[in-house]
């Protein structure tokens, strides 16, 4: 026996009975499943704000966490390898971080890293000038404590710890 509808009394019937089986079974309204709400749109952009605090702080945490992991003693070479108003290029604390020792003109020694502070092109000493310059942009730190002294850079070169024993000169940490 198959009961017969009559359209009279429902009108979409006929409607709901021509979609597909599968429509019948798991009807989607469209409409409503396009539609953000206000409420839905804020916690979306509260969680996505929270959620790139969260990954700002485990950076910065990582760095941090590296740096001093990576403040082991290195052999740069023998003190002979850096005589007065002479420079010498290293990596140090990874093989991903160039850095130049200097030993002034007064004997001190120094090291710093390469890194300009600027756009990051690699700063050389200049004997003559007994300064660091980063041939880039003209930008020029002071030997002694690397801080800028002319063009663009605004903060210091990250300092190298650095220090001679017996003959040899050894890298001994990151100064912060
Ligand atoms: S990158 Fe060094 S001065 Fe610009």
């Amino acid at each position: 026996m198959n009961p017969q509808v009559d359209k009279s009394e429902n009108p979409q019937s006929s409607t709901i009975c021509s979609a597909p089986r599968y429509q019948q079974d798991f009807p989607i309204e469209w409409e409503g499943d396009h539609y953000v709400s206000r409420r839905e749109m804020v916690k979306f952009l509260t969680l996505g704000s929270l959620l790139l605090a969260v990954a700002n702080w485990v950076t910065a945490f990582a760095k941090r966490w590296i740096r001093r992991d990576s403040s082991a003693v290195q052999l740069l070479g023998p003190a002979t390898s850096l005589e007065a108003n002479g420079s010498m290029l290293f990596r140090y604390p990874t093989a991903d971080s160039p850095c130049i020792a200097i030993r002034t003109p007064q004997g001190a020694l120094v090291a710093y890293s390469q890194v300009c502070t600027h756009l990051s092109c690699a700063v050389v000493y200049d004997k003559a000038g007994n300064r660091i310059e980063c041939p880039c942009h003209r930008g020029a730190f002071d030997v002694e404590n690397g801080t800028p002294i002319a063009g663009p850079p605004t903060r210091p070169l990250a300092k190298v710890a650095i220090e001679q024993r017996g003959d040899k000169i050894y890298a001994t940490g990151m100064e912060v």
